[in-house]
C-alpha cells in the first residue's frame, strides 16, 4: 500500500513547486496545521498536475479563498483558531463554486459526516493512501466542473429570458427572431413555415405580444381540426338556419379577433372552397356570416402557419396561388432543431427548470454523457420532442443529475423501436399484455423499475409476469 507518510517528507514550511502546469489545471487548496502532511499532500497533488496552494489553518485558508479562484479545498478538521467545519461554512459563502473534501483523523468521523451534510463532497481518513486521495480529489473536481458548467448554462438562460421568452441563441434562430421583431409592429400578413414542433405557435404568440395589438386577443383557429363547413362557420360565423344545426346566430373567429390577431394554424389543410372565401376576406377586409348578406368590417392581422410545402401544393393545384401570395407577404422560416445545435442544451436546461418546478424536483443539470447524447441526436420531432424527452427524464430521474439512463432509447442512438405495437385482432389479452411489457422493457434497456413506472404498475408485478 502506497501510504502518505509525513515523516518521509522532511520538516519546514510547506511549499508547492508549480512547474509547467497546463493552463487549465485545477486549483486545489490544502489546509492543514501539520506542515509535514501539508507538504506531502502538495507534492502528491502537484505530481498529478494540479495547481496547489496551501494554508496552515482555517483562517489563512479562508483568506486564500477570498483572494484566489480555488476549485477544491482539501482541509483538516481539527486545527487551531479556525477548524475545518467553520472553514467549510464560511468558504461556501465566499466561494460558492468551490468543492470541499475533509481530512479526518481518529475519532472525528462523526464530524466528517456532519461536514458532508453541510455540503462537503467527501472525506478521507488518516492515514490515507495516495490512490484514495487522488481518486477522491479527481471525483470531487469532476463534480465541481459539472456544477460550474451547469451553473453557467442556467445563468445564460436567465440572462436570455430577460430579453425575450423564446429560447435560442444559434444563428438561424437569431435571424428568425430578428425578422419577427421587425415585422411584429406592422400589420403585414405573416406566414410561419417549418417542420412540426419547431415553435410556429410560440412565434405567432410572440409576434402578437410584440405588436401594437397586444392588448387585444389573438384567436387561434386550426384549419386541420375541422371539416369544411364547420371550419367556415368557425371562421365567419353564421346566421340562424344557414345550415343544418345552425339553431341560433353566431359570431365567427374573424369577428372575435377584430382589432387583434387571427392565427390560422395548419393553413395548408384548408379545402379549396374555403380558400376562395378566405381570399375574398383578405382582399376586401370584410366578412359575411354564413347565410347572411350583411358585410361586416373586420380589422384583423393574420398570422398563418403551416408545416406543408405550400409552394409545391400550389404547383399540384391543391393550394391557390393567389391565396399563397396574399399570405406569404412576410415569410418566417423556423429552423429545425438539428440545424441549431447550439440551442439544444440551452433548451434542455430551460425545460429541466420548468419540469423541476412542475414536479417539485431540484435536478441541477446533465452528466457529460447525457449532454453528449442530447447534442448528438437529430431531433426529428424538434423542440416538442426535446421537451417531451426532458419531461420524461425529470419524472424518471432518481439522481440530482440527468443521466443517459432516463433518456429515451432513440436519443441514445440505440435501435429505433417502433412506438406502436403490432397486435392483431385474435391476440389474447394475456399475450397482448406480455408484448407491451416486453416492448416497454426493451425501450428502457431492461430496467424493470422504470418500465413499471411507465406502465403504471408495481415493479413486483413485472417481475411476477415475466417469470
Ligand atoms: N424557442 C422555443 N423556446 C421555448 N420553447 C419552445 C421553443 N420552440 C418551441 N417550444 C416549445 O415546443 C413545443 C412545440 O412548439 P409549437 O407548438 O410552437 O410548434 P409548432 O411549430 O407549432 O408545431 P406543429 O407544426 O406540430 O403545430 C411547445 O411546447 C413550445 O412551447
Ligand atoms: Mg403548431
Amino acid at each position: 500500500m502506497n501510504s502518505i507518510n509525513p515523516d518521509l517528507t522532511g520538516g519546514g514550511a510547506p511549499r508547492c513547486p508549480q512547474d509547467d502546469l497546463p493552463p487549465d489545471a485545477a486549483t486545489i487548496l490544502v489546509v492543514d496545521d501539520e506542515p509535514e502532511l501539508c507538504r506531502a499532500l502538495c507534492k502528491l497533488l502537484t505530481r498529478n498536475r494540479y495547481r496547489v496552494l496551501s494554508a496552515g489553518n482555517g483562517e489563512e485558508g479562508l483568506e486564500t479563498l477570498r483572494r484566489e479562484k480555488v476549485d477544491l479545498v482539501l482541509t483538516d478538521l481539527q486545527m487551531p483558531r479556525m477548524g475545518g467545519m467553520d472553514l467549510l461554512k464560511a468558504g461556501q459563502v465566499v466561494a460558492p463554486n468551490t468543492e470541499f473534501v475533509i481530512i479526518t483523523g481518529h475519532g472525528t468521523i462523526e464530524t466528517a459526516v456532519d461536514a458532508m451534510r453541510a455540503g462537503a463532497y467527501d472525506f478521507i481518513e488518516k492515514p490515507f493512501t495516495t490512490s484514495t486521495t487522488v481518486k477522491v480529489v479527481s471525483k470531487a473536481l469532476e463534480k465541481q466542473r459539472l456544477l460550474a458548467e451547469n451553473r453557467s448554462l442556467r445563468e445564460r438562460l436567465a440572462e436570455f429570458k430577460q430579453v425575450h421568452d423564446i429560447i435560442g441563441v444559434s444563428g438561424p434562430m437569431r435571424r428568425s427572431l430578428e425578422t419577427a421583431r421587425q415585422v411584429a409592429t406592422s400589420t403585414a400578413t405573416i406566414l410561419l413555415t417549418g417542420e412540426s414542433g419547431t415553435g410556429k405557435e410560440v412565434f405567432a404568440s410572440a409576434i402578437h405580444r410584440w405588436s401594437e395589438r397586444a392588448d387585444q386577443s389573438m384567436i387561434r383557429v386550426s384549419c386541420a381540426a375541422l371539416p369544411e363547413t364547420l371550419l367556415e362557420a368557425e371562421l365567419f360565423g353564421y346566421e340562424r338556419g344557414s345550415f343544418t344545426g345552425a339553431v341560433g346566430q353566431r359570431q365567427g373567429r374573424f369577428e372575435a379577433a377584430d382589432k387583434g390577431t387571427l392565427f390560422l394554424d395548419e393553413v395548408g389543410e384548408m379545402s379549396l372552397t374555403t380558400q376562395v372565401k378566405l381570399l375574398r376576406v383578405l382582399q376586401e377586409g370584410v366578412i359575411e356570416r354564413l347565410g347572411g348578406n350583411r358585410p361586416i368590417n373586420c380589422d384583423v392581422r393574420i398570422i398563418a402557419a403551416t408545416n406543408s410545402d405550400l409552394e409545391s401544393m400550389v404547383r399540384e393545384g391543391t393550394f391557390r396561388e393567389d391565396l399563397y401570395y396574399r399570405l406569404n407577404v412576410i415569410n418566417i422560416e423556423l429552423p429545425t432543431l438539428r440545424s441549431r445545435g447550439e440551442d439544444v442544451l440551452l433548451l434542455a436546461s430551460y425545460f429541466l427548470q420548468s419540469y423541476n418546478r412542475k414536479n417539485g424536483k431540484s435536478i441541477f443539470g446533465f452528466t457529460p454523457e447525457a449532454s453528449a447524447a442530447l447534442q448528438g441526436y437529430s431531433w426529428p420531432g424538434n423542440v416538442r420532442e426535446l421537451e417531451n424527452a426532458l419531461e420524461r427524464a425529470v419524472v424518471l430521474s432518481k439522481e440530482d443529475m440527468i443521466d443517459v439512463n432516463v433518456l429515451p432509447a432513440s436519443v441514445l442512438g440505440g435501435p429505433q423501436r417502433s412506438e406502436n405495437l403490432d397486435i392483431g385482432v385474435g391476440t389474447t389479452l394475456k399475450d397482448a399484455e406480455m408484448s407491451l411489457i416486453q416492448a416497454t422493457l426493451d425501450s428502457v434497456n431492461g430496467d424493470k423499475e422504470t418500465a413499471a413506472r411507465i406502465l403504471g404498475i408495481a415493479a413486483r408485478t413485472i417481475y411476477r409476469k415475466i417469470q
